[in-house]
């Protein structure tokens, strides 16, 4: 949570996202666990990061691989056990890695107690879900499942309807009880005992429902199917003012324990809304870093007005003492690599790592990792599941799920077995993390460079002088008063193209520039040190060039 009177540690991190099932498998089963990761933890020193998110390990069914809990205290036998856990967090705080929680207030397994103790309408849990009075050949009204076709699903045992926002075995919890916001506080205070060092909180647009339940209006989105969730505008399940009181809630439990122990935990918020809904977020439930997923709609089709739009909308919002962060991809979206092209990565990094505030890397993106194809036979995912052999494609999560590529060993390193739960990528052998720690310009080692030159002061706070851009280059400039300032010349567009020189801020001409780092084709023109003249600078697509001056002033007031 943010304080009054000293850095917080996340502003300064490093995050980086580890889907546990495809990180690293240490007993042989082709899924990911906790002794995996601990196998791993000096991958992150070497990395240069600072926070992990795990998504859930939680007990669960795996129905949503891990989204659907059925004990919200403890570790599914997949994984490890709370011990691993345990082991994990002390192994990690030792290297200064602190953990991230993934905390799922919105709903819980079917198989969770208190749903099976809601089902026999058994007190206190009669009311612990979403349950509607109806009959049984009449579904209450339109809603639609995120992951599409009716969220209504028909209980004999109740005679009644319940509510899911996801798939029917993950039933909403009803906030409208009192009761269920105390015992999910209480899922909060065991873990904070044990030492985690914050949430991220998943799926919040959906934690509150319109109690009148009407229906819902149509979006007119002409791509959308009846079943598909983006056939309706979600007026009465989504967005809710409610959920930032209720969140609130739980912020106050954190910021009390926060006070008790003198720790310092890091609450991020999973919403795709606008930058300026975000901020609610921020404003209204304490939140410290809602996610910015401006980059997450990044695709092949993007010139520079995507970046800079994002770049713009995103720190326009940013006053006062709110903190920038940035996000391309994650456990639901396609890999970055894929959806703009690998030969982008090192330029989308150098923003990510240079742009003011803290940016989350998805596991595997570091070497540029690319989707697995699936086939509709092959996936696992509900989402993909639920939407038929044709359209599976648009939703599955399966492709940017597939085991991290370690080595160029059996199973890329990931597992002893000879069946992973999702296929390694046929790419593993040229593409894991040994082979780029060998070569000098790969994803991996630039990665690191920039880790490493964000570490100078001019990078920590919030400044940002947008440079001039074109179709194709994209520039800007980092600079603290008294420090070494920087310049970022990126080409994101897909056309070969000179930086606009009669457009380069006058307070810089004076300044010789010195290239510090490079990226794309640039390594076979470029030295580190060498002085260049911004005059004639072509850059290729994916081409990127970082610059520092010669004088310690690079931006003159
Ligand atoms: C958002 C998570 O990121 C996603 O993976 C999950 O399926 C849904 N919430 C449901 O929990
Ligand atoms: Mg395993």
């Amino acid at each position: 949570m943010q304080s009054c009177c000293r850095r917080e540690w996340w502003k300064d991190a490093v995050l980086y996202q580890i889907y546990p099932r495809s990180f690293k498998d240490s007993d042989g089963d082709g899924i990911g666990d906790i002794n995996g990761i601990i196998e791993k933890l000096d991958y992150f020193t070497f990395l240069g990061i600072q926070g992990l998110w795990l998504s859930p390990m939680y007990k669960s069914p795996m129905k949503d691989f891990g989204y659907d809990i059925s004990n919200l205290t403890d570790i599914d036998p997949l994984f490890g056990n709370l011990e691993d856990f345990k082991n994990l967090l002390e192994a990690a705080h030792k290297r200064d890695l602190k953990i991230i929680m993934d905390f799922v207030p919105n709903h819980t397994s079917d198989q969770h107690p208190w749903f099976q103790k809601s089902l026999k309408r058994e007190d206190p849990y009669t009311d612990y879900y979403v349950w509607r009075d109806g009959d049984k050949d009449k579904i209450p009204n339109n809603w639609l499942s995120v992951f599409g076709r009716t969220s209504w699903t028909w209980y004999d045992e109740r005679k009644q309807w319940n509510y899911h926002a996801f798939i029917p075995e993950q039933p909403d919890l009803n906030y409208e009880n009192p009761r269920v916001l105390e015992d999910m506080k209480k899922a909060l205070a065991f873990w904070m005992d044990l030492g985690v060092d914050g949430f991220r909180y998943d799926a919040v647009v959906n934690l509150i429902e319109d109690q009148r339940f009407l229906d819902e209006p149509l979006s007119g989105d002409p791509n959308a199917k009846p079943i598909e969730h983006e056939y309706l505008r979600h007026i009465y399940t989504e967005d809710l003012p409610k959920i930032f009181t209720t969140l609130k809630e739980f912020s106050e439990v954190i910021k009390d324990f926060e006070t008790k122990t003198g720790r310092d935990n890091l609450i991020v918020s999973e919403a795709y809304v606008t930058p300026k809904v975000s901020m609610e977020y921020y404003e209204l439930s304490d939140i410290d870093m809602p996610y910015n997923f401006g980059l997450t709609y990044l695709n092949k089709t993007c010139d520079v007005s995507c970046y800079s739009e994002k770049i713009k909308e995103w720190m326009d919002v940013m006053s006062r003492n709110r903190w920038p962060n940035w996000v391309v991809s994650n456990h639901d979206r396609a890999r970055i690599s894929t959806r703009v092209g690998e030969q982008y990565i090192d330029a989308i990094h150098s923003l990510m790592l240079l742009l003011p505030g803290t940016p989350q890397f998805y596991y595997g993106d570091e070497i540029g990792m690319e989707n697995i194809n699936v086939t509709f036979e092959e996936t696992q995912d509900p989402w993909g599941k639920n939407l038929g052999p044709v359209r599976y494609v648009l939703y599955s999560r399966d492709p940017n799920r597939s085991p991290m590529q370690w080595d160029a060993s059996h199973m890329a390193g990931f597992t002893t077995a000879n069946i992973s739960w999702l296929p390694v990528h046929p790419d593993y052998k040229t593409r894991n993390v040994e082979v780029q720690k060998i070569r000098k310009f790969s994803h991996l080692n630039i990665f690191r460079a920039l880790v490493w030159l964000r570490k100078y002061p001019s990078f920590r706070d919030k400044n940002l002088f947008y440079g001039p851009i074109t179709d194709n280059i994209y520039s800007f400039g980092r600079y603290m008063p008294g420090n070494r300032g920087f310049y970022i010349i990126l080409n994101l567009g897909h056309q070969p193209d000179t930086y606009p020189y009669d457009q380069h801020p006058k307070k810089m001409q004076d300044h010789a520039s010195n290239v510090i780092l490079f990226t794309g084709s640039l390594q076979d023109t470029y030295k580190v040190g060498q002085e260049i003249d911004l005059k004639d600078l072509r850059l290729n697509p994916g081409d990127g060039l970082v610059l520092t001056g010669k004088y310690n002033n690079l931006f003159p007031n």
